[in-house]
């Protein structure tokens, strides 16, 4: 298909989950406001309605509770068709909650650079756009090292599968085995939205809910968590995308004179990435990998997450070549004979490699647009340039679907991609890939 036509179906896809004043990722399998989703989306539609893109953010810090936390999902509206909804997350439990009713647990960072993004796109014009949100977007930042971070250390910790935005990818599987949760009866509406062997099981879905439970029982208090939480993960893709987020707040503080939040924000960034690269660099690997620190245990699986910290500058040089030697280019990612498509979401030569389920195989859009700019902040410009073709191909010959099977074999007899089809994402970042990238 023709790079306009697509581009006028990516607009429509926009313009269609555009419920006045956000962007649903997906009809009937996303029906609500999603934290990351809306920052991406953000990106894309800054290209073609910036009215939007600004009211998009402005709609995600609507949800932002009193300490700066931003929930993963924000129920502006209501919709029967997904489960668990806002009277399962009951987020009101906690002093903080604004009276909108959102979940209680939240999702990678995004918000600083989908920020900055937007002023970029908009050629600096929006200097009184990011002065309205700087505050609330530093607010964020104060709460993750303040909140999340109980050993000083300059990462934080997640404590759900879900804040990962990487719902299934087998190294949870190590976190559900040694979790005995009720074998609760769920309502799940999203198998029957899209095939089942395409999502998560419903073993793993009762310890989605289990954790949600006790984190119900605590009122959402961090410092409980902290102290009980069978899941505490520091994620390299959600560390990437905070410490990115720093270096765009501070880029934009210095514009708007924030000396202190610039000062702080530099603190914080600084001891991140030196913890960074001692804590989550695996030279065995040659990638960046995950620390249980509930367990006190290093989980050196590779995924997709585990070549993010290059699109947030983190990585030296020797660590990135390190990653490139290893993963693309005939390397693991790429397969021997290259035969695979950039890029998978877990470890094709893993065992829990399922290239048609989720987050245990197949390709995502925004995980690929994030490797894309780190590959090219590197200099690594025939590996960003592969990167990008293979997203174009996926997109072009499928459509917005949620996520592709990275098997080329495979792919050239599929008609369709697998998840939800008109994916917000794919359709955002698709736009952003033609026009900017
Ligand atoms: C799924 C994805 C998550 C995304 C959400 C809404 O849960 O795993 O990353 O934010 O859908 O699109």
């Amino acid at each position: 298909m023709k790079e306009n036509q697509l581009l006028l179906n990516a607009q429509s896809v926009l313009q269609n989950n555009w419920k006045n004043g956000f962007t649903i990722p997906c009809e009937g399998l996303y029906p609500f406001q999603w934290n990351w989703d809306s920052g991406f989306i953000a990106i894309g539609l800054a290209h073609i309605d910036l009215e939007r893109a600004k009211q998009e953010i402005k709609s995600l810090l609507l949800g932002q509770w009193k300490n700066g936390f931003i929930p993963h999902i924000l129920f502006h509206n209501k919709s029967d068709s997904y489960f668990p909804g806002p009277e399962v997350h009951a987020s009101h439990l906690n002093a903080h909650a604004p009276k909108l009713p959102t979940s209680g647990i939240t999702q990678p960072p995004v918000l600083g650079f989908a920020i900055e993004a937007i002023y970029d796109i908009s050629n600096e014009t929006e200097k009184t756009f990011v002065e309205e949100v700087y505050d609330q977007a530093f607010l964020l930042q104060q709460y993750f090292y303040t909140q999340r971070d109980p050993y000083d250390e300059g990462l934080v910790y997640i404590c759900h599968n879900w804040e990962s935005g990487t719902d299934n990818t087998p190294v949870w599987d190590l976190i559900w085995k040694d979790m005995d949760s009720p074998n609760y009866e769920l309502n799940r509406r999203d198998t029957q939205h899209v095939d089942a062997v395409n999502r998560p099981s419903n073993r793993e879905y009762q310890h989605y809910i289990h954790l949600i439970e006790l984190f119900k029982e605590w009122r959402y208090d961090d410092t409980l968590i902290a102290k009980n939480c069978p899941f505490l993960i520091q994620d390299p893709l959600f560390n990437a995308m905070l410490i990115k987020s720093n270096e765009s707040l501070v880029r934009l503080g210095k514009l708007l004179g924030k000396d202190k939040e610039v000062a702080q924000l530099s603190v914080w960034h600084q001891k991140a990435i030196t913890t960074f690269n001692s804590k989550l660099f695996n030279e065995d690997k040659g990638a960046y990998v995950y620390y249980d620190l509930r367990n006190r245990r290093t989980i050196d699986y590779v995924s997709s997450s585990s070549f993010a910290p290059l699109f947030a500058g983190i990585a030296t040089k020797a660590i990135a070549d390190s990653i490139i030697k290893t993963h693309f280019n005939r390397g693991i990612f790429s397969g021997k004979e290259n035969e695979l498509l950039l890029c998978a979401s877990f470890d094709p030569t893993s065992q829990d490699f399922d290239p048609k389920r989720y987050w245990r195989g197949p390709v995502w859009i925004n995980l690929n647009w994030i490797i894309y700019h780190g590959l090219k902040r590197y200099g690594f410009k025939r590996e960003a340039e592969q990167l990008k073709s293979d997203t174009l191909y996926l997109l072009e010959k499928f459509g917005f679907y949620e996520y592709f099977d990275p098997r080329k074999e495979v792919v050239e007899g599929l008609e369709i991609g697998y998840g939800g089809n008109n994916f917000s994402w794919s359709a955002a970042l698709y736009i952003d890939f033609i026009k900017r990238a």
